[in-house]
């Protein structure tokens, strides 16, 4: 393979929480109009990890049916790309890779950028890939997105991990080369290592997302990129989903283009069907607009999709990707919607207790209740040790 040859993403998976919280449960116990939560931020319901659940299970669930399918034969490097993180030094990918038994040839490493992290990762898995194109790897984005509760974030609050194997000829999305993008040092969003719940100045960030939508959509102009009539769709970040539509109206205008309502439609609809249920999954969660394009969209073959990933603090990129032919074949649109089928509704005071769960920091033993059903548990923690399960 030369390095021009096409390096992409040969297969996407995701997975998210035991419980969903909904958004009339939320406005019912908080007197919030329920038409702000469904119209004004365009969200339904919250994935919510239950006590033995965090980005490590999650990201083990993700990942596990690309390794059953792929083999780990070809891995030798897993990057590991969360807000969310659980230790200051250790990185999480190392207990995702003890999980699923990845070989030990393998590097491992954990990246972070708020919301930004996995877009980082793709673009360093493709550098690897076209370096030696028999080498695979796999990406993960996994994330808990927590604010304090009864704060105007928390209606925006999810969960979930997307895994990604980014290979030579991959079967789905073929990741072009030019790359748009932006950084600029505001304090929109952020979480010092002190607290487990994130800072943020609402209106700024949204503010700081749209200055980032016009900064990495002019590099990418200059870099040489398509023009913009061109994209059958666009995966934007999304904290909820009314951003996207925010977003992208201000990329029209900026651009110079009429935002005619039906226009943004056509190119965000389809993207937000996974994310308006689980609710932000920071890293994972423009990786959730695509999984959501791709299950839902008629035919994109041959079609560039743009992407926009954005995340706090700031930094975003906006790039392109094309729709491998005979990508429907590859796809895992039943496993989709049942990860999201599956959980099961936790009440207003369940998912307040959940909330406000942690753990002492003494070294002791402290046990999870048992509350997934899934692959994987976060056992509790013993000489201040995480202790992992698969089933
Ligand atoms: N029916 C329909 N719409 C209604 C309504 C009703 N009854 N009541 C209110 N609305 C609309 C409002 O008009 C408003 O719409 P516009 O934005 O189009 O004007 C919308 O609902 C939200 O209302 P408010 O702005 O009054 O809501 P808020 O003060 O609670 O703040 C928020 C909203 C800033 C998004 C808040 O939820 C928040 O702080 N979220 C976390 C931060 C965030 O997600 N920022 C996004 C950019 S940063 C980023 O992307 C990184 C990241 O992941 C964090």
């Amino acid at each position: 393979m030369s390095n021009n040859s096409a390096v992409g993403i040969h297969d996407l998976s995701f997975a998210t929480t035991e419980f969903v919280l909904s958004h009339e449960a939320l406005a019912e116990y908080n007197g919030t109009e329920i038409g702000k939560y469904h119209i004004g931020i365009g969200q339904r319901s919250m994935s919510v990890p239950a006590a033995d659940e965090d980005i490590v299970t999650l990201a083990a669930a993700a990942a596990a049916p690309i390794i059953a399918k792929h083999g780990n034969e070809r891995i030798r490097t897993v990057v590991f790309a969360t807000e969310s993180s659980i230790d200051q030094a250790k990185a999480a990918g190392i207990y995702v890779h003890s999980l699923l038994g990845l070989q030990s040839a393998c590097r491992v490493v954990e990246l972070k950028q708020a919301c930004y992290g996995a877009t980082a990762a793709l673009q360093f898995a493709i550098g690897l890939v076209k370096r030696d194109p028999d080498q695979q790897v796999l990406v993960i984005a996994s994330d808990v997105s927590k604010y304090d509760l009864d704060s105007p974030g928390e209606s925006t609050q999810g969960a979930a991990a997307v895994a990604m194997l980014v290979s030579a000829d991959p079967a789905l999305v073929r990741i072009e080369n030019a790359s748009g993008l932006f950084t600029a040092d505001v304090m929109d969003f952020w979480r010092p290592n002190y607290r487990s719940t994130a800072l943020v100045d609402g209106q700024e960030s949204v503010q700081a997302y749209l200055q980032a939508v016009e900064g990495s959509w002019k590099d990418y102009g200059e870099q040489g990129g398509r023009t913009l009539e061109q994209f059958a769709a666009f995966c934007y970040h999304q904290p909820f989903t009314k951003m996207a539509y925010k977003a992208h109206r201000h990329l029209l205008n900026y651009a110079g283009f009429d935002t005619d309502k039906d226009d943004i439609e056509r190119a965000i609809g389809q993207t937000v069907a996974y994310n308006t249920v689980v609710g932000n999954s920071y890293t994972a969660s423009v990786y959730l607009a695509l999984a959501a394009l791709l299950d839902q969209a008629d035919d994109l073959t041959d079609r560039p999709i743009g992407f926009l990933s954005y995340g706090s603090g700031s930094v975003a990129e906006f790039f392109a990707g094309t729709v491998v032919p005979g990508y429907q074949q590859h796809l895992r649109t039943e496993a989709n919607l049942e990860v999201i089928a599956r959980r099961k509704p936790v009440d207003y005071a369940g998912y307040r207790e959940l909330h406000e769960r942690s753990f002492p920091a003494d070294g002791g033993d402290h046990p999870t209740p048992a509350q997934t059903t899934g692959p994987f548990r976060f056992a509790g923690l013993s000489g201040h040790k995480r202790l992992y399960q698969a089933r």
